[in-house]
C-alpha cells in the first residue's frame, strides 16, 4: 500500500512538473519530441502504470546516453536505476531515489551543456525596457548576443557594461535597410539559436494622431514582418545550422492589448493582433515548409517602461525585472503563447468572455 502511494505520487509530481516546462527541457537535452507524458501516464492507467514507468525508465536510460557522451561521470540515472528502484524498491521510497538520481543526471547535463556550447541569440530592440533586460539576463546566463535599436549611445553603453559578448548594430526596422544591418550581424556572429523581436511603438492617441498611428504600423507590423522574415529566410536557407534536433527559436514581444481593441490605443491593440495573428500563419507555414522553427509569442501585461505614459496610473504594474523574469521562462521553455503574469491571464481570460456588443459599450475602460 505504501509502495503504491510512493509510486503514484511520483507519477503525479511528474504529471504536474511535465507540462510546467521541465519535458520542454527533456526535449532539448535529447534533440528531439518526446512524447507528452500525460498521454503515457494516461496509457499507464491500464496497465497499473507499468507503461508509464517503462516510458520514464526509457528516457532515464536516453539521459545516461547524453551524460556519458558530454563525458560526465557516473552516477547517472538509467533504465534499470529508474524500473528497479520504481518496482522492487517501492517500499523502500524507491521512487523517491529514482526521482532524485533523474534530476541530478539531468542538472548536470544542463551544466555541461551550459558551460559547453555557448548560446547566440540577436534581440532587435534591446536599448531599452524589457529587450535591454532580458538581453542583460542573458549575457549573464553565459550567451553571447547581437542586440539592435536605433540609438547607438545605448547600444554602445550596453556593450560598456557587458563586454565583447554583446555585438551591436543600429538598426532602425521602419527602413528597408534593415534587413542588411541584420545580415551583417549574422555574418559577425553565426547563426543564433534565438531570434528576438521587442521592438514596438505605443501610444494613447484618442486624438487619432495619424503620425502615431502610422510610426506605430510601421514598427510593430511592418518592422515585425521585415525582419521575423528576413530571419526565417536565413534559417530555411542554412540547413547546415538548424535541423529538426536543433530548431531555430523566434520569439516576438505582442501585447495583452492584442486580445481586445483599445479605444484609447487603436493602432496598438490592432497592431499587437496582427503580430499575434502572423506568428500563428509563420508557425503553421514552418511546418507546411518544413522550416526547423519554434515561435514564442510574449503577451505582457503593464511593465513599467518608457512605452508607458508616465504621467498616468498603471494597475498591477511589473517592473522591468519581474518582466524579464518571464520573458527567460518563456524563452527557455519555448512556450508558444505566454500572458503575464497570473493577474493578467486572468484578467485576458475574463475579457475574452464579454461580448463584442458590451466590450464596445465600456466607455469606462481607460489604459
Ligand atoms: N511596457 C509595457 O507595458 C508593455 C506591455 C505589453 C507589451 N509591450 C511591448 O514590449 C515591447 C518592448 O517595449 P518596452 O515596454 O520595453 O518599451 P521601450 O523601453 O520603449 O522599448 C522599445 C524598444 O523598441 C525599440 N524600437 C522602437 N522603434 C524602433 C525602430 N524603429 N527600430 C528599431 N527599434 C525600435 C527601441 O529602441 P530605439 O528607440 O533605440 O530604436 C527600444 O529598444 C514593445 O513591443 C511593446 O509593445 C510593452
Amino acid at each position: 500500500m505504501l509502495g503504491l502511494i510512493d509510486f503514484c505520487t511520483a507519477g503525479l509530481f511528474f504529471l504536474v512538473y511535465m507540462p510546467l516546462g521541465l519535458q520542454d527541457e527533456i526535449d532539448e537535452i535529447l534533440g528531439h519530441k518526446t512524447q507528452r507524458y500525460w498521454v503515457a501516464y494516461v496509457l499507464g492507467i491500464p496497465t497499473m502504470f507499468i507503461y508509464t514507468l517503462v516510458w520514464m525508465a526509457r528516457i532515464a536510460e536516453e539521459l545516461r546516453g547524453k551524460a556519458k557522451e558530454l563525458g560526465i561521470e557516473a552516477p547517472y540515472t538509467s533504465w534499470w536505476h529508474m524500473f528497479g528502484w520504481n518496482t522492487f524498491g517501492v517500499l523502500f521510497f524507491g521512487p523517491a531515489v529514482a526521482t532524485h538520481r533523474f534530476f541530478d543526471t539531468l542538472n548536470r547535463i544542463e551544466n555541461r551543456l551550459k558551460q559547453s556550447g555557448m548560446r547566440k541569440a540577436i534581440i532587435i530592440g534591446a536599448t531599452s525596457g524589457i529587450g535591454r533586460e532580458t538581453a542583460a539576463r542573458l549575457v549573464k546566463e553565459g550567451w553571447e548576443i547581437g542586440i539592435a535599436g536605433r540609438r547607438t549611445e545605448a547600444l554602445e553603453a550596453f556593450r560598456n557594461e557587458f563586454g565583447e559578448a554583446a555585438h551591436i548594430a543600429t538598426m532602425d526596422v521602419t527602413r528597408p535597410d534593415a534587413t542588411h544591418v541584420l545580415d551583417a550581424l549574422l555574418e559577425e556572429m553565426g547563426a543564433p539559436n534565438l531570434f528576438f523581436y521587442v521592438s514596438g511603438v505605443g501610444y494613447q492617441n484618442r486624438e487619432l494622431d495619424l503620425d502615431k498611428e502610422i510610426r506605430t504600423i510601421q514598427t510593430n507590423c511592418e518592422g515585425m514582418v521585415r525582419l521575423v522574415d528576413h530571419f526565417l529566410n536565413y534559417v530555411r536557407e542554412h540547413p547546415e545550422a538548424y535541423t529538426k534536433e536543433k530548431m531555430a527559436h523566434i520569439a516576438v514581444v505582442t501585447s495583452i492589448a492584442g486580445t481586445a481593441g483599445l479605444g484609447t490605443a487603436p493602432a496598438y491593440s490592432a497592431t499587437k493582433k496582427m503580430q499575434q495573428t502572423y506568428l500563428s500563419a509563420l508557425s503553421q507555414l514552418a511546418r507546411m515548409e518544413k522550416i526547423p522553427v519554434r515561435f514564442t509569442d510574449i503577451r505582457p501585461g503593464f511593465v513599467a517602461t518608457d512605452i508607458l505614459n508616465p504621467d498616468k496610473k498603471y494597475p498591477m504594474l511589473l517592473s522591468k525585472e519581474k518582466a524579464a523574469d518571464e520573458v527567460m521562462k518563456a524563452i527557455s521553455r519555448k512556450k508558444r503563447i505566454h500572458t503575464f503574469d497570473w493577474k493578467f491571464r486572468i484578467l485576458v481570460m475574463g475579457w475574452r468572455l464579454i461580448p463584442r456588443w458590451v466590450w464596445e459599450r465600456m466607455t469606462w475602460v481607460k489604459n
